[in-house]
């Protein structure tokens, strides 16, 4: 997730550029750049690797750069390692073509081919250059007409784009286009305003026209056309907004977390058509192949906090469809407990920041025993991705929020591509269970929609038990796995105790806990293991407890042993994690809420403990 913004008026677009990208930060920041057409009608850009501060210095507040016209990017590196050449604007060979964008285009290797074919070459290793050389090639195919260039563009490229273009032959125009990222526009009588969110531009209008899918856009000062990819020109009508800066920063969402949750369908969708071609996988991102894969003998997952949860869900999956043994820590453990290393062994860490000092150490020591490495990570370029010897990103995006949400839920994403992928090259399962497993897997965003809508319910639930002091997660297999996700979740933005146990093991001593209507939070999804884990409902309902459960639609197994049930879409047994956890999201938000805490920034926690 990257921010753009755009401006052409009668003001002196820099700092107007500037001052956009500063409210659009949270979007990603490890580069930034404007390109400004000057007053001799060239483009100049000046970009650099680093804060949005940076860029701030280095064009002196903008007044550096004079021009009316001009279009700005934060970046958050998905395609190329954060530094300047990969850094927004980019253009084409002799600059008359300038472009930033938001998004993954997931076609680049093909659209690049092309170029190459057509004699182009390549300065950065972004997907954006790509684009803007696309644009180039379209523009002169179609005698310089900027609108046709945007919508060929539009057409040819695959993926999430929201993308802005100035053309040094139309003085004061900036052309846009957009598919799946955000696209705004505002109009006033100072000139108009493009961005990715609308923090950037509130300041100037509340009025705003949202591009919609497949749409293409010419700005010009004060004015605004829409077109379809047909070139009929479209008729919009701006929406009025009445958020505050603050609010707008989160989309609209009280808090950043809630925004977080409810982006979980499109990161997971992002992640998915990362690692899925033409119905197969495919992690060549990691440079890992099938030879590879069919030499891991066993597998040792490290890492902190939800990424260990995710370790967890992914040993069950992976010993399930690969038959590959796997054990898992947390990586503080891992790294002290002088752990036996096989040769065939290979061990993933996985990890939002990629800066987890545990986590790291855990890395470095399975380095020096020879021992393969593969982290799975969101940060692009993080120090755990530039140590480990293979690296598979998530595609969440830069995420705000303390308690993570997408993080997570992206992460099993490349864990289940993963296991999918050993368990075929393994042969331990046949084609038709690929197929559907990696099916049922692109259905996972609608699904995971479908449960974000009972938000009102499970907010219902989240003020009766917003006084309680105790509260428990049980289930069997990944639903366990689930448990420890929601346990961890509620109580660190709840403050209210929580624990996460295997419904089996609490008659082993944690049941003399359970006094009247303590809450007992039961997940069973696992159908061979439904009933068993219904007695253990049963068993702390006769004690008082006060049970929510959490099953599959049309399950009524444990209706009438629950005062409240969340009812979420059948998936494959070895999914549901990616489907559980959003009721349990939920309902830690909701406490938090409603106990008043820092939802976005609880007590005593920080997004990434890169200190041991
Ligand atoms: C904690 C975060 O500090 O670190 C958790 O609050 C996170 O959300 C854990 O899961 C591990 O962090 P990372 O960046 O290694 O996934």
């Amino acid at each position: 997730m990257c921010g753009i913004v755009g401006y052409t008026g009668k003001n002196m677009a820099a700092p107007i550029l500037l001052d956009g990208l500063a409210k659009l930060e949270y979007r990603g920041y490890d580069s930034a750049g404007v390109a400004v057409r000057n007053t001799k009608g060239k483009h100049e850009i000046v970009k650099t690797k680093g804060k949005l501060c940076k860029l701030n210095d280095m064009l002196d507040g903008g007044n550096a750069l004079s021009g009316t016209c001009g279009i700005g990017h934060t970046r958050w590196a998905t395609h190329g390692a954060p530094s300047e050449e990969n850094a927004h604007p980019h253009h084409n060979d002799d600059m008359s073509i300038v472009a930033v964008h938001n998004g993954i285009i997931e076609n680049y290797t093909d659209l690049k081919e092309k170029l190459l074919n057509k004699g182009y070459r390549f300065y950065s290793e972004t997907d954006t250059e790509i684009a803007t050389k696309i644009i180039d090639y379209y523009y002169r195919k179609w005698d310089k007409n900027p609108l046709q260039a945007l919508i060929s563009f539009t057409l040819r490229a695959r993926g999430s784009f929201a993308i802005a273009a100035m053309f040094e032959d139309y003085p004061e125009e900036i052309f846009i286009a957009r598919k799946d990222s955000p696209l705004i526009v505002g109009v006033t009588e100072d000139g108009s305003y493009l961005a990715s969110d609308v923090p950037a531009i509130l300041k100037y209008t509340r009025d705003i026209y949202y591009v919609d899918n497949l749409e293409v856009g010419r700005i010009g000062k004060g004015t605004v056309a829409f077109f379809d990819v047909d070139g009929k020109q479209r008729k919009k009508k701006p929406k009025k907004i009445d958020w505050d800066v603050e609010a707008a920063e989160k989309g609209g969402y009280a808090h950043f977390m809630l925004k977080e949750m409810h982006e979980q369908p499109a990161v997971v969708r992002d992640t998915y058509n990362a690692f899925v071609r033409n119905g197969k996988i495919d992690l060549s991102e990691g440079k890992i192949n099938d030879g590879y894969l069919k030499g891991i003998g066993r597998i040792q997952i490290a890492a902190c906090g939800s990424a260990y949860h995710v370790g967890v869900v992914a040993k069950y999956v992976i010993e399930e469809l690969a038959r590959v043994p796997v054990n898992v820590d947390v990586a503080s453990e891992f790294r002290y407990r002088n752990p036996v290393f096989g040769k065939d062994d290979l061990l993933i860490v996985i990890s939002q920041s990629g800066e987890t000092a545990d986590t790291l150490a855990a890395l470095r020591m399975a380095k020096e025993n020879g021992v393969k490495t593969l982290a799975v990570v969101n940060v692009l370029n993080s120090v755990i991705a530039r140590e480990a010897d293979k690296v598979l990103y998530t595609k969440a995006g830069p995420e705000i929020s303390v308690a993570t949400t997408k993080a997570y839920s992206t992460q099993l994403i490349v864990m289940y591509s993963f296991a999918i992928q050993l368990a075929m090259v393994k042969g331990s399962i046949n084609e038709e269970k690929y197929a559907r497993l990696i099916d049922e897997m692109s259905k996972l965003p609608e699904k995971m929609e479908k449960v974000l809508s009972e938000d009102e319910r499970i907010k219902w639930f989240a003020n009766r038990i917003m006084n309680k002091h105790d509260v428990f997660f049980i289930g069997r297999g990944i639903d366990y796995a689930a448990c420890m996700e929601g346990s961890l979740k509620f109580k660190e933005i709840s403050y209210i105790h929580s624990d996460a146990y295997a419904a089996g093991e609490l008659k082993h001593g944690t049941i003399s806990l359970i006094e009247q209507d303590t809450i007992v939070i039961g997940l069973v999804t696992q159908t061979a293991l439904a009933e068993k884990t219904k007695s253990n409902l049963e068993e702390v309902k006769t004690r008082g407890a006060c049970i929510m459960g959490v099953t599959y639609n049309g399950n009524y197994l444990i209706e009438d042993l629950s005062e409240f049930t969340v009812y979420i879409p059948s998936t494959e047994p070895c999914f549901t994690a990616s489907l559980a956890v959003i009721p349990f999201q939920l309902l830690s938000y909701y406490v938090s809420v409603a106990k008043g805490n820092d939802v976005d920034m609880p007590r005593n926690l920080a997004k990434c403990v890169s200190v041991e």
